[in-house]
């Protein structure tokens, strides 16, 4: 038997159904929020990732699925959305047209990573990416709406806040953690490999000895530059306001290199280790990075798989109809009756009923609200036979009456 590859999984009949209402609701408050959708290639440059996600992070270092193709060019599957959508706003010269672009944009991501509950090697994100905005109250506006979404579902969180400064604070303290750490015995290996490369990931290494090494570690939060300081303090300040919890985390480095200023995750208790629901932050020096005009910009992606196993569907609501016959000459029938329901509601049908209790047991399967059901009566009189399976009332319908009748 074939199976799925490790770390990955079909999503199927409760999960699906979660996974399409999550994906509505999250499009409906984006649009709400002035966000348009996008859909960018799976299949990239394995060049872009490597420049905007960073050749130091462990997604370019260790996880990326990337191979050379047919064509010889190397290529990978997409381990996050923003460098693809990046790409995509300076090829489609969004950069030179100025003005503000907001894109909203969900699908499979890809990562080679250990899996474990909560972390798969395809999984799926909803993120949002704001272009053009220097000014903080954008950084606030993207919070408040993924805080909107986490509210919709009723999802509890912890929101983690910091400020990865800007080119000219990072810098300098780049060469002061450097000097803190080189003081350092004991670091881990991954942490020593780390210091090299890109030191600030060591801030938020999960290994407790570590953690106790950097608990005198400078921290970037108190040598921010005026400007990185005035933003951090005016996005609280807008936070306060809108009654939004948050903690700052000056250890919060985020796994992604193209970082600068906000940076944030959403937080859950309820899911295990892998706690992260959310995250995401401002990345205003990556358009010009990656060769387009300085372009500021913000977004976050939201971990779907994780946000499904804490969303619950209130399953006791019925919907729609279920159709089923006894005879076979009521297939021709039950399917205009369908077509003309369809208009509707939502409509099941089976053509070779196994007698009346199993059709019944069937619509209750498919949460019904409706069970209706052909037989030989229906088939002289010429009339559908309905169940409502909420207050069990039974009832004949003529077919003419179906599409008046509210369902
Ligand atoms: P990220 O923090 O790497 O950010 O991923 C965002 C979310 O995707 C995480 O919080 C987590 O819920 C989910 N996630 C990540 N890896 C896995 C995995 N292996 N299995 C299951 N879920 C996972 C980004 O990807 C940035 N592009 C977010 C962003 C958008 N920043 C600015 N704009």
């Amino acid at each position: 038997m074939i199976s799925t590859l490790r770390g990955m999984k079909d999503i199927l009949s409760h999960e699906s159904e979660k996974y399409l209402f999550f994906i509505e609701n999250c499009s409906r408050i984006a649009k709400n929020y002035g966000f348009e959708f996008i859909s960018t290639p799976i299949l990239e440059e394995t060049a872009l990732f490597k420049r905007s996600v960073g050749e130091s992070s462990d997604i370019v270092g260790k996880e990326m699925y990337q191979f050379i193709d047919k064509g010889n060019n190397d290529v990978c599957l997409r381990p996050e959305g923003t460098a693809g959508i990046v790409r995509s706003f300076i090829q489609n010269k969004m950069d030179k047209a100025g003005g503000v672009k907001r894109f909203f944009y969900y699908g499979a991501m890809f990562r080679y990573e250990k899996p474990q509950k909560g972390r798969f090697r395809q999984f799926h994100q909803f993120g949002v990416e704001s272009f053009g905005i220097s000014d903080v109250r954008e950084d606030a506006a993207v919070i408040l709406m993924l805080n909107e979404i986490l509210n919709f579902f009723k999802i509890k969180t912890l929101l983690k806040l910091n400020s990865l400064g800007c080119h000219k604070c990072m810098p300098p303290y780049k060469t002061k953690l450097i000097k803190f750490l080189d003081t350092l015995d004991g670091l881990c290996e991954d942490c020593k490999r780390r210091k090299s490369i890109n030191p600030i990931r060591v801030l938020d290494c999960k290994n407790d000895q570590c953690q106790n090494l950097l608990n005198k570690a400078p921290l970037l939060i108190n040598e921010l530059c005026d400007e990185c300081r005035d933003d951090f303090e005016n996005l609280k300040s807008i936070l306060d306001k809108f009654g939004i919890n948050y903690e700052v985390d000056a250890k919060l480095v985020r796994g992604l290199d193209y970082y600068s200023k906000t940076a944030f995750e959403f937080i859950s208790e309820d899911i295990g280790a892998q706690s992260s629901v959310a995250g995401g932050g401002r990345y205003d020096r990556l358009v010009e990075f990656l060769g387009g005009r300085a372009t500021p910009a913000i977004g976050f992606a939201i971990g779907v798989e994780r946000i499904l196993e804490l969303i619950v569907i209130d399953e006791s609501k019925r919907d729609g109809i279920y159709i089923g016959t006894l005879e076979k000459e009521g297939q021709d029938l039950a399917f205009r009756a369908a077509t003309i329901l369809r208009r509707k509601t939502k409509v099941n049908i089976e053509f070779e009923g196994k007698g009346l209790k199993n059709i019944l047991k069937n619509a209750d399967k498919a949460n019904a609200k409706y069970c209706i059901c052909i037989g030989e009566n229906e088939l002289l009189s010429n009339t559908l036979w309905v169940k409502n399976l909420e207050d069990k009332e039974s009832f004949n319908i003529e077919i003419k009456s179906l599409g008046e009748f509210q369902w």
